[in-house]
């Protein structure tokens, strides 16, 4: 089997889709979907988001410097894409969504109460790429919803349902294959675990018989 070639562009998948509330000086505030969105830096911790300078809530966001990042799952898939469809020019997507708006602590734009995880962001940045003009932002506040805390005040995402976008259809996420580092922790026994392969035929378990 061979491989064909697509034209260069983008097919970097799957990736969050993610609802971002903005707000312009005066208060009036709206929500736009965006999935060129990334994690760039851990400390001080910093994302991207980019964004069509046609865009409605380009200006809020360059107007007030700030904007939030809602995570989004599987309940608000409707939601997501509504407001990846629809302008704020033209109509109130908190009214038509029913989302609702809930005051930041660290800036001026609300957020949503229904998203399990509100990343609250302050532009340092704006790159004009092309099409695209990428916002770099510091995340100055994290919100989760106590909902997803276990009696051990553990927090689990996964309990949300999050979801994918990937190559113009949304998703949830699917059974759990491991945890971060589980393809070299030691068992109980002591043995190194070598229960799933690889993907690499020499490192695949049948080949090492
Ligand atoms: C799944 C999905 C992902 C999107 N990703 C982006 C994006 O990364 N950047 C962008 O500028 N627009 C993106 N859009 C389009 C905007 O969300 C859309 O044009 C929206 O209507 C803009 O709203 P506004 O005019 O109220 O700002 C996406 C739309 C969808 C449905």
């Amino acid at each position: 089997m061979g491989k064909r070639q697509f034209k260069p562009g983008n097919m970097l998948y799957p990736v969050p889709a993610v609802m971002i509330s903005v707000a312009d000086k005066e208060g009036n505030s709206n929500i736009f979907t965006v999935a060129w969105a990334g994690t760039v830096c851990t400390n001080p911790p910093m994302l991207t988001i980019s964004v069509r300078p046609e865009r409605h809530s380009y200006q809020m966001i360059k107007e007030t410097g700030e904007f939030v990042v809602n995570l989004t799952t599987e309940e608000l898939a409707f939601a997501t894409d509504y407001c990846g469809v629809k302008s704020g020019r033209d109509t109130d997507k908190w009214k038509d969504t029913g989302l609702t708006k809930a005051p930041a602590s660290k800036v001026s734009v609300p957020l949503i109460q229904e998203s399990p995880v509100n990343l609250e962001c302050k532009v340092v940045r704006i790159d004009e790429l092309g099409s695209h003009h990428m916002f770099l932002a510091e995340v100055v506040a994290v919100d989760v919803d106590d909902a997803y805390f276990d009696e051990k005040d553990t927090f689990h995402l996964s309990k949300a349902k999050p979801m994918a976008y990937s190559h113009g259809r949304y998703y949830g996420l699917g059974e759990q294959l491991g945890t971060f580092g589980y393809s070299v922790r030691k068992t109980t026994g002591g043995q190194k675990n070598n229960n799933k392969k690889t993907g690499n035929s020499k490192h695949s378990r049948k080949d090492k018989k």
